[in-house]
């Protein structure tokens, strides 16, 4: 599914170009995040084009809304776009599949987390990210995380998967009592 991107289809077509010549070329999945990193990092260079549509920038109903911009036919990849609330925040989740995620707009305060051999997690570090800032998901070590938006405006992120994420059962963490739950992403109509 390709959403159609009126305002600059060219920059998104690049993008997804680059990213199914990633997945040709890398050799491992720790190469393709970082391949497709450089490339959405070099998407993100071009935020004053806007081109991603007004509609994609407003979170709706809940906290954060995730908008597919494009899902590849064999379900190898996926974009999206994730515009948060202000203060808004996932929660700590994991995602199975590689990731690389970008800010188009605001500021992202990341957490990063890993399991403990005697059950679970550690936080391993995290990073505010700001406009254009790219980061990684890459199981089974490092692809537990919580994104928030810690300012009073919107942020908006570009997030990319090595499947259709909608189609990937995960598990959200509750870092209090240790419970864990399995989610889908549920993306939001256009
Ligand atoms: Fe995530």
């Amino acid at each position: 599914m390709l959403v159609k991107i009126h305002k600059d289809t060219d920059l998104l077509n690049c993008f997804l170009d680059d990213v199914e010549l990633s997945l040709k070329l890398a050799q491992s999945e720790a190469d393709i995040v970082k391949r497709v990193s450089d490339s959405l990092a070099l998407l993100l260079g071009k935020r004053d084009r806007e081109w991603l549509p007004d509609k994609f920038l407003r979170p709706g109903s809940g906290k954060y809304s995730q908008y597919p911009l494009y899902i590849a036919p064999a379900g190898t990849f996926c974009v999206t776009a994730l515009a948060f609330k202000p203060g808004a925040s996932t929660g700590v989740h994991n995602h199975r599949v590689w990731g690389v995620v970008g800010v188009y707009r605001g500021i992202e305060d990341q957490t990063f987390y890993k399991k403990v051999p005697e059950g679970g997690l550690r936080c391993a570090g995290g990073m505010i990210c700001e406009p254009g800032d790219c980061s990684y998901l890459l199981p089974p070590e490092e692809e537990i995380h919580d994104v928030k938006n810690p300012t009073g405006d919107c942020s908006v992120s570009i997030h990319v998967y090595g499947a259709d994420i909608a189609r990937v059962p995960r598990q959200a963490y509750c870092l209090e009592t240790g419970a864990t739950t399995t989610v889908f992403s549920k993306y939001e109509a256009i």
